[in-house]
């Protein structure tokens, strides 16, 4: 088999080693049949430009969608696997000279593995990109439908920053505030799917456009492409897409990886918020009694091994020069590999929620633990005209008392801050269950913001 696209004025064979530390076959495999989608468009420049026959662009046609097969059914990996083609674009190219005969010496006219990997590279990218979308609009499906739950069996917390006690919220809250960066996940996804569509590089040679009549309308119709690429030399080395598809990625994993972080901790008996089933967890090979989150770990791992990946991928394109150059393998090797990991984490991470339960009693009845109620007195103080800067004083005052007297905040603090403050009384929550109802700005915690969040959640879908 010739397996190489070249060699004409060379008279040395290349070095072996060397061939095969600039193969890429084993990166761009998951293009495989992007590549023949985007040789398939090419074959219609081809017989629209009248430069190969209808009988010939049939005989290509036909040999491309045998090649689809064989990528279908796992006999073109196979193949890859026992050959030294440099990459998935010249083991299609044999594959296609085999299988049409003379035809398929004609497939590569006109054409440049340059304007070919840019194509294939926009059609994987909007593939990938249309299913992430799907992927990150159904982890918002699952975090809203367990919001809905929550909702119904009015369960609250303490929330925290800085991982310390804050105020109440319902748990319904929480998880609605979770789903919303895959909200925005799927929008940034669906806009890369759609801006990998919008001009086609075929055509475009090795850099600077081709002598041959290609029909460039034509081929970019039929991969779906808005219209043929404006400039040859930029479209060649253009990564934009692809490297917009994995930083979107990275950030749905990231998204990922901090609800994780929280599900760990929440998990760990200590907090007890949170029990990961049998079908997510894993023991330990010592210690009988350990069920561990692994899941979740593995997320929050992933997601920083990404970013690193991801900032490999874009520095290989600092001070590259316009045009193709051979970097842009590294690009897309990174590149591609962000994407394909990224998707096991979110596929991942939406399996694993089938197993987490939450221990409501325990989360509810810790919600007013740590003195989450502070806020509220402060602020029922200021409605009733005292500055944010007294009250909030005269409230912390009243915690410090309460702390070393080893209780909660009571009416007889009420009574002294009051007092402290010039008022005759004063009426705040004491418990989580009022603070929470009591909120009263759009967005809030209280249930009917809450209601009225899940519902405009679930309009999306
Ligand atoms: N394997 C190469 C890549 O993935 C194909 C392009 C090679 N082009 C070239 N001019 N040598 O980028």
């Amino acid at each position: 088999m010739g397996a190489l696209q070249w060699g004409g004025r060379f008279s040395a064979a290349p070095d072996r080693e060397l061939l095969s530390f600039a193969s890429s076959l084993s990166d761009d495999l998951v293009l495989a049949r992007y590549d023949v989608q985007c040789s398939l468009g090419h074959v219609e420049a081809l017989v629209g430009g009248g430069i190969v026959s209808k009988v010939e662009a049939q005989l290509l046609r036909r040999s491309l969608h045998l090649v689809l097969d064989e990528i279908a059914s796992g006999a073109f990996e196979q193949l890859a696997r026992s050959s030294s083609a440099e990459d998935v674009h010249g083991l299609i190219d044999e594959r296609v000279r085999e299988l049409a005969g003379p035809a398929g010496e004609r497939l590569h006219a006109g054409r440049s593995r340059n304007d070919q990997v840019a194509t294939t590279l926009l059609l994987y990218a909007h593939d990938r990109g249309l299913l992430f979308a799907e992927m990150a609009e159904n982890i918002a499906a699952i975090l809203t439908g367990r919001a809905a739950d929550e909702l119904e069996a009015e369960t609250m917390l303490a929330g925290a920053t800085h991982w310390q006690p804050a105020q109440p919220v319902l748990l319904a809250f929480v998880l609605a505030a979770w789903a919303e960066p895959f909200v925005r996940a799927a929008q940034r996804f669906a806009a890369v799917a759609e801006s990998a569509t919008a001009s086609c590089p075929l055509g475009s040679g090795a850099l600077s456009g081709s002598t041959l009549p290609l029909d460039r309308q034509a081929a970019a119709a039929a991969l779906g492409f808005r219209a043929p690429s404006r400039n040859a030399l930029d479209a060649v080395g253009n990564r934009d897409a692809i490297l917009d598809l994995a930083h979107a990625g990275v950030r749905a994993a990231v998204d990922a990886s901090r609800i994780a972080e929280e599900l760990v901790l929440w998990t760990a008996p200590a907090f007890g918020y949170a029990r990961l089933g049998d079908a997510a967890s894993t023991g330990s090979s010592l210690m009988p009694q350990k069920r561990n989150p692994d899941p979740f770990e593995l997320v929050r791992a992933r997601a920083a091994k990404l970013t690193g990946l991801y900032a490999g991928a874009l520095a290989t394109m600092c001070g590259l020069a316009t045009s193709y150059h051979r970097d842009l393998q590294e690009t897309k090797a990174a590149a591609i590999a962000v994407v394909e990991e990224a998707l096991g984490v979110l596929s991942a991470f939406a399996r694993a929620w089938r197993s987490v339960s939450f221990d409501r009693d325990r989360m509810s009845e810790r919600a007013e633990l740590g003195f989450t109620v502070a806020t509220d007195v402060a602020d029922a103080l200021i409605a009733d005209g005292v500055t944010a800067r007294t009250a909030h004083a005269a409230v912390g005052a009243a915690v410090a008392r309460a702390e070393e007297e080893g209780r909660a905040l009571g009416a007889a603090d009420l009574a002294r801050i009051a007092q402290d403050s010039g008022l005759r009384g004063v009426r705040a929550p004491l418990g989580a269950r009022e603070s929470i109802a009591a909120k009263r700005t759009a967005g809030s915690t209280a249930p009917a913001e809450v209601r009225k969040h899940l519902t405009a959640l679930r309009a999306r879908a």
